[in-house]
């Protein structure tokens, strides 16, 4: 192992789940410039097509295909496919998630599953088919997943979702002291109110300027400041972190 210090990603394969828009988009953007190949995933291939064509202008490989992360068999296809056409996959981002705030009192089963789906079983079973493949190959590599300020301390009408996003901590704790013997490196951030389009509708409503007050940088996230903690978490700069969420924040949950 080098002593340089290294944030380069040259040779490396990173899976970004959920890459068409958003924090998954410029996840992969990001690491295209430090010079990962990205497999891209997203249930709008279309979406993930465009990321793909832009991650290839920083003169990688990257490739888009059709992934659904509720679903066993798209996970274990998607990988599949990422594997057959790269070799290797040295990181995952399950960045793919998904909210549809209310009172806690309102949610039906359907709606519970669905969110508990999308941001937890998919992050765990992508997370084990990547590891699988990982661990055979003698791949050192790194599985990072995207909680949330809220599944490290909660908050109202979002109460499957912080459940969810908890669950992905706890699993990444769980994960990261398993895999730690494959040198396989498990790690999480969790993001504040961050510029995406799974928040614009949330940011049109006048109470939404309460959220910032709680928040001692005064501001909301941009994506690129989502992307910066994972290029770190997946880079040698890293080696010897895991089981640990990073809050990228502004300070919310440190009030
Ligand atoms: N935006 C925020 O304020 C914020 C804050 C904290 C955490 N997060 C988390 O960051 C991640 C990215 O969020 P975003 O704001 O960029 O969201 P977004 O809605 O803009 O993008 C989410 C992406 O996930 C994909 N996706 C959803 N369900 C999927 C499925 N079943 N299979 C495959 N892909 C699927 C969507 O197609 C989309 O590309 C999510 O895990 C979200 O929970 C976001």
């Amino acid at each position: 192992m080098s002593d340089e210090v290294s944030f380069d990603l040259s040779g490396k394969v990173m899976i970004v789940t959920g890459a068409g828009k958003g924090i998954g988009k410029s996840i992969a953007e990001t690491a295209a410039r430090y010079g990962a190949s990205l497999a891209l995933g997203s249930r709008t291939v279309s979406e993930s097509e465009e990321t793909a064509e832009q991650c290839r202008a920083h003169g990688v490989k990257a490739k888009a295909w059709h992934l659904d992360v509720t679903d066993l068999e798209s996970i274990d296809r998607f990988v599949a496919q990422t594997w057959d056409t790269f070799g290797r996959i040295d990181s995952v981002v399950n960045n793919a998630g998904y909210n549809s705030p209310k009172p806690a009192l309102d949610y039906t089963e359907d709606e519970f599953d669905f969110i508990s789906d999308v941001n937890f079983k998919g992050a765990f079973f992508m997370s084990t088919a990547c590891a699988r493949r990982m661990i055979d190959a003698g791949i050192e590599g790194s599985v990072i997943a995207i909680s949330s300020q809220v599944g490290v301390v909660g908050g109202p009408l979002r109460s499957i979702y912080a459940s969810a996003k908890g669950a992905v901590g706890q699993m990444t704790r769980s994960l990261a002291v398993e895999w730690a013997p494959h040198n396989i490196t498990v790690n999480a951030v969790a993001p504040t109110f961050t510029r995406t389009p799974l928040l614009e509708q949330a940011i049109k409503n006048p109470d939404f300027a309460k959220n910032l007050e709680k928040i001692p940088m005064g501001r909301i996230a941009e994506p690129h400041e989502i992307a910066g903690a994972i290029i770190y978490m997946a880079s040698d700069a890293a080696r010897m972190v895991t089981g640990q969420i990073l809050v990228v924040d502004g300070g919310y949950t440190a009030v």
